[in-house]
């Protein structure tokens, strides 16, 4: 039922009229009201959610915090890569291998679904079961999450943190710290300047980039102010993705959480912010370079067969979307001096 409600909605918007000739202006109305723009002054953070972002940036850039001193959060999401990791799996503790390939944290601020199969509430509770399981941090119980942490010297930068509790180091609120840093992670791209209504902030091929990328139809499901990240869709709505992709064991995707019918094959429709930064692409990194996760998204998604003409446009429209990374992602941040403590302890 909901997927044949998603079809449905999905016709609609196919269906839109979008006049071939629309001049510039026309282009940049509908560009607005499909995309929303990433303001160049973010709201500037009270005293506390300043330090609670602070504590958590060094919480997520410190490898003493996993069980094996192997991994931190910035192991998988480097700033580098955009926040990923160039890997078709990424490695955790123990080198154990995760099932699907590393989402950037970039610009979740503009993001409500986490996790391809959309299997957390929020970035808090993906945090917090970061710490633990053993694809990430690797450790054995919260309680000996809670000791690395205060062996690693951060009782009194929890407390500096959240001031007015009674326990300030719990896993909760490093969870709290985690994602008041992530979500003060965003990156302001050309596209913005665009938005704006500067025109010539994009070049005039990704402004038909732009035009391509919504009459052809992936704005009906990349959009919003992170271009994407706010629903969950099929992957493969007029063929078998694996057909086209040729993975050889297909993932179910969200039905493997719910278990119903209607999510087989169900994944969350990823940003496309830094997308030129990402590569590899989709769930399962089958797709090696953009041109062709955009040549499959057209034939998988909308059945249609781009020229290489369209790829290229689009291409210059994805590429508008880079923005440049935020000083205290590009940046490491100071840590204590303490040493890893070892497994046991
Ligand atoms: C071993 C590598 C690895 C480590 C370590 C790791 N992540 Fe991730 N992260 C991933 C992968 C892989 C995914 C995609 C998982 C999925 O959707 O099935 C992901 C997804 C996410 C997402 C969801 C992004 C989205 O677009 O939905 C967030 C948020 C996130 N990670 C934050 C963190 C934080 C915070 C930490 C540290 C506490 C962390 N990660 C540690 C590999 C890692
Ligand atoms: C019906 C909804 C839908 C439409 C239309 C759509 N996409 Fe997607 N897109 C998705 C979903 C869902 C995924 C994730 C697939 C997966 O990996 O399981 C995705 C993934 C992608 C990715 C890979 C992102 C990453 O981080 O790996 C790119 C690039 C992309 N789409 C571009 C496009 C382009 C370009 C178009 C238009 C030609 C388009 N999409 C049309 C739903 C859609």
């Amino acid at each position: 039922m909901k997927l044949s409600f998603t079809l449905l909605s999905l016709f609609l918007i196919l269906n839109t009229p979008f006049t071939a000739s629309a001049n510039d202006k026309d282009l940049l109305k509908t560009a607005k009201a499909l995309f929303g723009i990433i303001p160049a002054k973010q709201e500037r953070p009270d005293k506390i959610t300043a330090e609670q972002t602070e504590l958590g940036r060094k919480l997520f850039f410190d490898y003493r915090l996993s069980k094996d001193g192997s991994t931190a959060c910035v192991r998988c999401h480097q700033p580098q890569f955009y926040s990923t990791d160039r890997l078709s799996q990424s490695t955790g503790f123990n080198n154990n291998k995760g099932a699907r390939n590393a989402q950037s944290i970039l610009n979740l601020k503009y993001q409500t679904i986490v996790h391809w199969r959309n299997d957390r509430i929020n970035i808090e509770e993906q945090a917090l079961r970061a710490f633990t399981t053993p694809l990430s941090l690797g450790n054995s119980s919260t309680e000996e999450a809670l000791k690395r942490l205060d062996l690693a010297g951060y009782s009194p930068l929890f407390a500096k943190a959240f001031p007015k509790t009674e326990k300030p180091l719990t896993l909760e609120n490093a969870a709290t710290a985690l994602a008041t840093y992530q979500r003060s992670l965003t990156t302001r791209a050309p596209f913005d300047k665009y938005l704006e209504g500067d025109i010539k902030a994009i070049s005039a091929q990704a402004q038909k980039g732009l035009k391509e990328f919504v009459t052809v139809g992936c704005s009906s499901c990349h959009n919003g102010p992170a271009v994407g990240g706010r629903m969950m869709q099929k992957f493969g709505v007029f063929h078998d993705y694996w057909g086209i992709t040729k993975v050889a064991n297909p993932d179910k995707g969200r039905q493997d959480v719910t278990k119903k019918d209607e999510d087989l094959y169900i994944f969350k429709v990823p940003s496309l912010r830094n997308i030129t930064e990402t590569a590899p692409y989709f769930h399962d990194a089958s797709a090696k370079d953009l041109d062709t996760a955009i040549r499959w998204m057209g034939k998988l998604q909308l059945n249609k067969d781009l020229s290489n003409e369209q790829v290229s446009l689009i291409k210059a429209f994805l590429e508008s979307l880079k923005g440049e990374l935020p000083k205290n992602f590009r940046e490491a941040p100071t840590l204590s001096s303490e040493p890893y403590a070892g497994p046991n302890i």
